[in-house]
C-alpha cells in the first residue's frame, strides 16, 4: 500500500477551484517531484494534502488512514508532514529548540530522534545552540526539513526546498532529500528546476492548469517534450 494516496482531488480558495482531479501516490523509499509552471496549483495541492486547504472532491490517505476530513493539526501524528517554502523556522529559537518543537507530535522518543536527526544533518549539529535566524538560508531550509522529520513521518512534503539557494547548497539539500527517502520515507517535493527534478527523483508529476495528466518514472518523463507540455500544447497522456 502506498504511504500517500491522493485520489481524484479537487480544491481551491473559497468558491474558486484551482486544482481538479489530481491523483498521485507515493511509496516509502522514493522521491516524487511535482513540477510545472507558476500558478499551476502545485502549492495548492501540497496545502490540500496536509489539511491547510480542504479537498472539495476526492480522497487523501496516509497508509490506510483516510485524512481527507482530518484537522490539520492531527495529520502529523498520522505520519504526514509538510515544510512550506517560507517562514519555516522559528528564527529566535536555537536549532535544538526548533527540533524540540518538531518533536511535540513525535511518534518516536524525541531525544533519540533528535540524536538521529543531528547525526544526519551534521551542519545543524555543529550549530545546535545557534539561533536559527543566524543560519544561512540553506541551513534554515535544512532545519525546517529536520524539524519536520522529528515526528518520524512516513511521508514528507517539501515545497520548493531549494528556492533561492546557491547551486552548491542546492546539491547539499538534494543529497539530504535522497538520504531521507532511503530512511524509508516517501518524499514529495515541489520543484521549479526541471533538470533537478529529473536527476534526483524516481517519479515526476507535471502540473499544468491545476491538474497532473502527465506523470511517470523520471526516465520516462525525461524523454517527453516538456516545453510543449508546460505550455499546455500537448495532451501527451
Ligand atoms: N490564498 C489564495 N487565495 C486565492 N487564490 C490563490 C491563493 N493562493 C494561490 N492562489 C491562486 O491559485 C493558483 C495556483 O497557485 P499555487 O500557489 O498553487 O501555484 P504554484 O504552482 O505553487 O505556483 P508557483 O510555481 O508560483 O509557486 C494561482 O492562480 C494563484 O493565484
Ligand atoms: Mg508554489
Amino acid at each position: 500500500m502506498p504511504a500517500l494516496t491522493a485520489d481524484g482531488v479537487s480544491s481551491g480558495y473559497g468558491r474558486t477551484t484551482i486544482i481538479s482531479d489530481v491523483t498521485l501516490s507515493a511509496e516509502r523509499g522514493t522521491v516524487t517531484t511535482i513540477i510545472g509552471p507558476n500558478g499551476a496549483g502545485k502549492s495548492t495541492f501540497a496545502k490540500t494534502l496536509v489539511g491547510i486547504l480542504r479537498a472539495s472532491k476526492g480522497r487523501i490517505a496516509v497508509g490506510d488512514v483516510d485524512i481527507t476530513r482530518m484537522s490539520g493539526h492531527l495529520i502529523p501524528r498520522n505520519g504526514l508532514v509538510y515544510v512550506p517554502q517560507n517562514d519555516n523556522v522559528f528564527k529566535r529559537l536555537t536549532v535544538r529548540e526548533n527540533l524540540e518543537i518538531g518533536g511535540f507530535a513525535s511518534r518516536a522518543d524525541p531525544a533519540t530522534r533528535m540524536a538521529e536527526i543531528l547525526s544526519i544533518f551534521t551542519d545543524l549539529d555543529k550549530a545546535r545552540d545557534k539561533r536559527a535566524g543566524f543560519l544561512s538560508g540553506g541551513q534554515q531550509n535544512l532545519l525546517a526539513i529536520a524539524r519536520a522529520l522529528m515526528v518520524d513521518p512516513s511521508v514528507i512534503i517539501l515545497d520548493e526546498p531549494t528556492a533561492g539557494l546557491s547551486p552548491a547548497y542546492t546539491d547539499v539539500v538534494w543529497s539530504q532529500i535522497e538520504r531521507i527517502s532511503k530512511l524509508d520515507t516517501a518524499v514529495v517535493v515541489v520543484e521549479q528546476n526541471v533538470e533537478r527534478a529529473l536527476k534526483h527523483s524516481d517519479f515526476v508529476h507535471i502540473f499544468v492548469a491545476g491538474t497532473n495528466h502527465v506523470h511517470g518514472p523520471a526516465a520516462e518523463i525525461a524523454g517527453l517534450d516538456l516545453a510543449a507540455i508546460f505550455l499546455g500544447r500537448s495532451g501527451a497522456h
